[in-house]
């Protein structure tokens, strides 16, 4: 018999993620089993529809209402992650690089608030748009994104009774880590930049800071409008000599398993 997941344990109905072929453990430093079932699960395992059913998905979609540019799987994908695999992890927390109107952020508070509540979400934006970008290589630049509020996103996360959000305003390459407190560390990066240069600089600042088998994740690298964000993620393979673990719906990475090769996942 299996120990029930926090997600059981916290009174939500289970989510069966499909076994898959492969032989479950570490290589190149991530754990292949768990990419496909949650990346062959979505696309073809009828896991889209049992997210779409579950009510932690829904609360969360709610949280996020009105609020968010992102995608359903990539939502569903990153609700997969921390609603059924961060259970192992030393550290919950997450940081987004990139949140906008504040969307993500609210989905991945309430998450945390209903499975681990002394986890915390910190959101880093300019909340004011969009700086200006490399014009041979972005497509996005400045101004963009700028119809954003911080004080309403604010409003929004204290009218959930969301204490769990803090927001850091400005250029990241300003904000982080210098604008966070000193030791903190991260379960889950999500990386929605779009732009190559604060992109490399989240991605370069921040790995150090992943607890072992802490997840890392692109929502825009795969995007046809974002060769800068694929770019950043080119440089970060070849610098670090990984492998994604995803590719489906977008990229995720593992921090901390490089020389765990072989071994069983954290999740074994
Ligand atoms: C696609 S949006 C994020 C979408 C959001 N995650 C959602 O749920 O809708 C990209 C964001 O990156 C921010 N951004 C881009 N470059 C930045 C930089 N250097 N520093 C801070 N924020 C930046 C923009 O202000 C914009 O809000």
């Amino acid at each position: 018999m299996t120990a029930p997941t926090t997600l059981e344990r916290r009174g939500y109905p289970p989510l069966p993620l499909p076994s898959s072929a492969v032989t479950p453990g570490v290589t190149g430093g991530r754990a292949p089993y768990e990419g496909y079932q949650r990346g062959v699960g979505l696309e073809y395992g009828g896991l889209r529809e049992a997210v779409e059913a579950h009510p932690l998905y829904q609360e969360a979609l709610r949280a996020a209402s009105g609020r968010t540019v992102m995608s359903g799987d990539r939502l569903k994908n990153l609700f997969l992650i921390v609603a059924l695999f961060f259970d192992p992890l030393a550290s919950r927390n997450i940081i987004e690089f990139g949140c906008y109107k504040g969307g993500s952020v609210l989905f991945f508070a309430t998450l945390l608030k209903r499975l681990y509540p002394e986890a915390k979400v910190y959101g880093l934006d300019t909340f004011a748009g969009m700086p200006a970008s490399e014009r041979g290589l972005d497509l996005h630049g400045e101004g963009e994104f700028a119809d954003t509020d911080i004080a309403s996103i604010r409003k929004t996360a204290k009218s959930l009774k969301l204490d769990n959000v803090m927001l850091v305003k400005g250029l990241v390459q300003d904000t982080f880590p210098a604008g966070l407190p000193g030791k903190l560390d991260f379960g889950l990066a999500h990386i929605d930049l779009d732009l190559y240069a604060p992109i490399k600089h989240a991605q370069d600042s921040v790995w150090g800071r992943m607890t072992r088998g802490g997840y890392v994740v692109y929502d825009d690298a795969t995007a046809s409008t974002c060769i800068g964000a694929t770019q950043a993620v080119e440089e970060l393979i070849a610098e670090r000599r990984i492998h994604s673990e995803q590719v489906f719906p977008h990229f995720v990475f593992r921090a901390g398993l490089e020389a765990a090769q072989g071994q069983s996942s954290l999740h074994g």
